[in-house]
């Protein structure tokens, strides 16, 4: 994966690609003329407003204002980065994609691979301590206190740093660039002002954890002291090849025990991670001290289906979950499940499964909570659902978070079960978590500053889940009144985008450029640059608009506008645009109007004001 893909692969890759093709591999398009259509992928429509154009190699979706070309939507269908986005073309292709390394990325690689050169000499080392060194029975023995059995210890590479300030320092810094290889490791501490230990053994005296990259390769350690002292733990720090917030310990063990996995439970320290495996449980990773982030998660969910979160049944247990759940619900596409292990209190994964053993850990396990019940539950104790006002109140906190799952059968089953819980009918619930997503885009899409009002429950009893503090929710009630100027210019800018031609007949220096109402300014632009490309078919318009800051905007204004039959476009185009100068010219007549009576009465209050408080007195 290392190295920049070349930019003529590219340009080939998208030569000989077939946009349809791709989309077709993933969503059923049907030949509507020379072009092809569908449902879209990217919302939730019942009437195929989804276009693919061989010609131009563009899609395109009159509903959400989703397009772009194959790579742009292999990025998006998939989750993926630009360089996924290619892998993955290229492997249905059944191309190999070449990576060109530019010289300071050679370097670079050079330099990591002394790194793991070095690490990998101390696995070694520290593990040979646990089999060699005079004080091993300590070691030992604390490893066997705790349950484990001489094969997981070899399978987790387990070792030992031995008391002392200089063991690996003296066996491994044999000269210069290998003591500078171990600092560089985060293996060895300098310290000028330490006279006589300037440079000594960052792990002492603990049991040593080697961390793993998918790769196998030993990037970091951890160590736990077998006493009492602090700090417990102590990791290597971050350097040029361990980033503490991206790895999850145990996931290439348990890659390579199991070659088909089929869930992952996600726990939080090594030991858990461990002493699952010893009790045969072997899908199992840990997060080194952090929170669970969503990229953590997108890795898993290139693995498996599932994953389960393993979390203490207590509040902050409860909390840290919520916090998982945020992070998860974004990549809860179909076919994916997530769901939440809560132990009994003072346990952890070690010592629940040391105490019920295997087959009712496994169990438990597959009892765990499903998303939507931890969703509900969650959200439900936050208000009294008795009342009209607490179901209303639940309906407003989960329909955000509800948002952020992608469009598909999970995310309306979700909006079925919120139904259910509030009384309200889904499909309405469905069209105000739409006018909410539309509000938020606008104010967005224009950096408004107003700041979102926040629903964070409060006067319905306790605190929120932490996670409700920050879901911005619009102050516009859902579901409310367009503005007839908003619709109108923005159906005109649809049925442009439909029918590039129809601006043609226009005069756009005329009447139509003193247009002020809302999205008018949009309205112009398109217009112009229709008109500026008097031929342009609407994959080539819309390459042309994404390419400006207009793309973004639009796109997001343009969500869920309805499209008209081809024939009526024109027609329907003039009549918006007549309508939009006869209600202007009636507004400046207005303004005349109100102008001229403010006037009057202005004068009056003038007239009025000196009577009563004639000139000289005060
Ligand atoms: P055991 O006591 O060995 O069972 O540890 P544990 O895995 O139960 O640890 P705990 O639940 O206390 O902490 C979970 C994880 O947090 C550990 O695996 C470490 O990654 C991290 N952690 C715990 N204590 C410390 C500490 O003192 N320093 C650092 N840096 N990390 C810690
Ligand atoms: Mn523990």
């Amino acid at each position: 994966m290392a190295g920049l893909i070349p930019q003529n692969f590219i340009d080939d890759l998208l030569a000989r690609v077939d946009i349809v093709d791709v989309i077709d591999a993933r969503t059923t398009l049907k030949k509507t003329g020379k072009n092809y259509s569908g449902l879209c992928p990217f919302h939730n429509e019942k009437t195929p407003s989804f276009s693919v154009e061989p010609d131009k190699q563009f899609y395109y979706c009159f509903g959400c204002g989703a397009g772009g070309n194959a790579i742009g939507f292999v990025m998006n269908y998939e989750n993926l980065d630009f360089p996924e986005a290619i892998e993955n073309i290229a492997a249905q292709m059944g191309i190999d994609v070449p990576r060109e390394e530019s010289s300071v990325s050679q370097q670079t690689r050079e330099k990591n691979q002394t790194l793991y050169d070095i690490l990998e000499q101390c696995v070694r080392f520290y593990q040979s301590q646990l089999r060699r060194h005079p004080d091993r029975t300590h070691a030992v023995d604390y490893l066997k206190s705790r349950g484990l059995s001489g094969e997981i210890a070899r399978d987790f590479a387990l070792g030992y740093a031995p008391p002392g300030w200089n063991n690996l320092l003296d066996a491994l810094g044999k000269d210069e660039s290998s003591k500078k290889a171990l600092l560089n490791a985060g293996m060895l501490i300098e310290n000028p002002d330490n006279k006589q230990h300037p440079l000594y053994d960052r792990f002492r005296d603990r049991i040593i954890y080697p961390i793993r990259d998918n790769r196998g390769r030993v990037i970091a350690f951890g160590g736990r002291v077998m006493g009492d002292d602090k700090p417990k733990y102590l990791n290597s720090p971050e350097t040029p090849v361990f980033h503490k917030g991206e790895e999850l310990y145990g996931l290439y063990e348990a890659r390579k025990n199991m070659r088909k996995l089929e869930r992952i439970l996600i726990v939080e320290g090594y030991m858990d991670v461990i002493a699952l495996a010893q009790n045969d449980i072997h899908y199992c990773v840990a997060t080194l001290g952090t929170a669970t982030s969503t990229s953590h998660l997108r890795r898993l969910f290139k693995l498996v289906p599932e994953v389960v979160f393993c979390f203490d049944g207590d509040k902050a247990g409860r909390e840290a979950a919520w916090r998982a759940l945020e992070q998860v619900l974004p990549l809860m596409e179909d076919g994916r499940t997530a769901r939440f292990l809560f132990l009994p209190e003072g346990e952890d994964p070690d010592s629940q499964v040391r105490r019920i053993g295997n087959s009712e850990f496994v169990r438990n396990l597959s009892e765990a909570t499903q998303l939507a019940e931890f969703f509900f539950e969650s959200l439900g104790k936050k208000v009294d659902m008795n009342s009209l006002e607490g179901r209303a109140s639940l309906g407003k906190m989960s329909l955000p978070l509800i948002q952020k799952i992608p469009s598909g059968i999970y995310h309306q089953l979700i909006l079925d079960q919120l139904g259910s819980i509030t009384g309200v009918d889904p499909q309405t619930l469905g069209n105000m978590e739409k006018s909410l997503e539309k509000t938020a885009d606008r104010g967005a899409a224009r950096g408004a500053t107003r700041e979102a009002s926040r629903d964070d429950g409060r006067g319905m009893g306790s605190t929120p889940p932490p996670a409700l503090e920050s879901v911005p929710v619009s102050n516009q009630p859902p579901g409310r009144k367009k503005q007839s100027g908003r619709s109108a210019c923005m159906r005109a800018v649809n049925l442009i985008l439909l029918k590039p031609d129809i601006v043609n007949e226009l005069d756009e220096a005329g009447e139509i450029a003193e247009l002020v109402s809302p999205d008018s300014d949009l309205l112009l632009e398109v217009i112009a640059l229709a008109k500026k490309h008097p031929s342009s078919s609407t994959p080539e318009l819309l390459g042309r608009i994404y390419a400006t800051p207009l793309g973004s905007q639009l796109t997001q204004l343009l969500n869920r506008e309805q499209i008209t039959p081809a024939e009526g476009v024109t027609q329907e185009f003039n009549e918006i645009i007549t309508h939009l100068l006869d209600s202007q010219r009636r507004r400046k007549s207005h303004h005349g109007w109100l102008e001229e009576a403010r006037q009057k009465v202005h004068s009056r209050q003038n007239r009025l004001n000196q009577e009563q408080n004639p000139p000289g007195e005060s």
